[in-house]
């Protein structure tokens, strides 16, 4: 079976996000189950670094008004295909907004052209190169279900498609006045197709589009077919029924182990779980915290509202009173930063952070932290307390989303059935978040509790097998083949 996957990063070529790790590790996930997995990429500077050489599959004169080439490479052992499209992806700043945070005025352009690019080639435009389904992840890639759908290329044969989405805050979202600039048929502007409350919308168009739609954990589906998640597309992922699901994304544990990190001070196990506190002597030193008999809290995120991190910050001077210590890495909304720095200087050799993305870092914060805080409003699956399960750095999570779904809450039932792997919290208010960190500091506390935490996150199976084994399920079911 033969997949285009389409989307818009991919470690280890472009990142700003969990969506990277995913496509990135999609291919090798799928492989095992006979799926050959092509990916597309956005031609960013950081791409087109890695397929200098690569042959030239296609030339177009002019997408969407730029001309463009689609070039081969590889992502690891896996086929790429880079869009290459200077007028529309040689640019500093990042995959969607200038230096100054801004989006790029002609995104809808150049994640067009994107979409289109893929249409074209799950329609088979480069002899040699055929794709049985085409998988796109959310709205820089939703483009190409819509093309495939109202403007296929001349004569190709229909594909089925799966539409994921990783987070349904980000729907592209258009004025109307760019629809007669995309080259689709009139047709398409309908309630059925990409006109969305009055606009175009990138993502809606997808999911209209899409022989199924899945998101990153069966409660984040849940969750979005209300409005409190759904932001506008509850009714739509209402009318969609089954054919909504969700498969949590697994951890590349090739690159997340901490039996054979080269990022870490002291590689560790569940066997050798003492070798941990190398780590986290490590981090102490790193970011000049005082030792304390308290735990070491980290935070590896973007800093925005979805985050909590807003909530994070009014609950720092109870956790810093209590003897808990804070080492945070993140980067994000200005104001937020602005908080941290002055909790920092308020707290210092309590409380530290580092503004800024740094991904060796993010390993050794895992590797020396005690408890991982992830107080998201919302999150479609959440990555870095799958990290923090398997590094011994226990998840101290809300109540939602994949969150909800990978957590197991150290309650007195399942710390008696010796199952539990962490702390969950209902509701993202100072509350509740101080709650959860006063019971981590007991449990950190009582003997013998953390360890099971610890060592039952662990054991926990969230690689890619069980994900990929879904993944390939559902390709056999859309494609009807064996
Ligand atoms: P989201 O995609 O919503 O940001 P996820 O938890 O799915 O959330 O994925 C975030 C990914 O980005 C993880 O791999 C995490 O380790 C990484 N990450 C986030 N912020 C930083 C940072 N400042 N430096 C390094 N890695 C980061
Ligand atoms: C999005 C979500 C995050 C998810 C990631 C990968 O960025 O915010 O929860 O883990 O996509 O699916």
């Amino acid at each position: 079976l033969s997949v285009l996957s389409v989307a818009s990063e991919a470690v280890p070529l472009v990142k700003t996000g969990g969506l990277a790790d995913v496509a990135g590790a999609l291919p090798g996930a799928l492989a095992p189950h006979d799926v050959a997995m092509t990916t597309l990429l956005p031609g960013f500077p950081s791409v087109m670094a890695a397929v200098k050489r690569g042959k030239v599959l296609h030339s177009y004169d002019s997408l969407l008004g730029e001309p463009a080439r689609l070039i081969a490479g590889q992502l690891g052992a896996a086929p790429l295909i880079v869009l290459d499209a200077p007028g529309f992806f040689a640019r500093g700043g990042s995959p969607y907004a200038d230096a100054g945070g801004q989006d790029w005025a002609d995104n809808w352009r150049r994640f067009a052209a994107f979409g289109r690019a893929a249409a074209d080639l799950a329609g088979g435009l480069v002899k040699g190169r055929s794709f049985d389904l085409v998988h796109a992840h959310d709205w820089q890639a939703a483009m190409a279900l819509a093309y495939l759908r109202f403007a296929p290329l001349a004569g190709s044969a229909a594909v089925p498609s799966v539409m994921t989405i990783h987070n349904m805050a980000f729907q592209g979202y258009f004025g109307a006045d760019i629809f007669g600039s995309l080259g689709l048929p009139r047709a398409a502007w309908s309630i059925d197709g990409v006109e969305s409350y009055g606009g175009v919308g990138f993502l809606k168009a997808g999911m209209e589009a899409a022989s199924v739609i899945t998101t990153v954990s069966p409660t984040y589906a849940r969750e979005i077919r209300e409005a409190e998640f759904g932001m506008g597309l509850e009714g739509l992922i209402q009318s969609r029924g089954e054919r909504v699901r969700g498969i949590v994304n697994g951890i590349d544990t090739g690159e997340w182990n901490p039996a054979t990190d080269p990022h870490i001070a002291q590689t560790f196990t569940a066997r050798t779980l003492a070798k941990k506190a190398a780590n986290k002597r490590a981090l102490e030193a790193e970011f000049t915290l005082e030792p304390g008999d308290g735990p070491l809290f980290v935070v590896v995120s973007r800093l925005t509202w979805q985050k909590g991190i807003d909530v994070l910050l009014e609950v720092l001077d109870h956790l810093a009173g209590s003897g808990g210590r804070l080492a945070l890495l993140g980067s994000g909304d200005q104001s937020i930063v602005d908080g941290l720095h002055a909790a920092a200087a308020r707290h210092p050799g309590r409380i530290a952070v580092r503004i800024g993305y740094d991904e060796a870092l993010s390993h050794r914060m895992q590797a020396g932290g005690d408890a991982i805080l992830v107080p998201s409003r919302f999150e479609p699956c959440g990555l870095t307390q799958l990290y923090g399960l398997a590094y011994a750095c226990v998840p101290v999570v809300a109540r939602t989303g994949g969150l909800a779904d990978t957590v197991i809450d150290a309650n007195l039932a399942a710390l008696n059935a010796g199952v539990a792997t962490g702390v969950q919290f209902t509701g993202v208010h100072y509350g509740a978040l101080t709650g959860a960190i006063d019971r981590a500091m007991r449990l950190y506390h009582t003997p013998g509790a953390w360890q099971m935490l610890q060592r039952n996150g662990m054991k926990a199976d969230f690689s890619w097998t069980n994900s990929g084994a879904a993944y390939a399920t559902l390709y056999r079911e859309l494609t009807g083949t064996q």
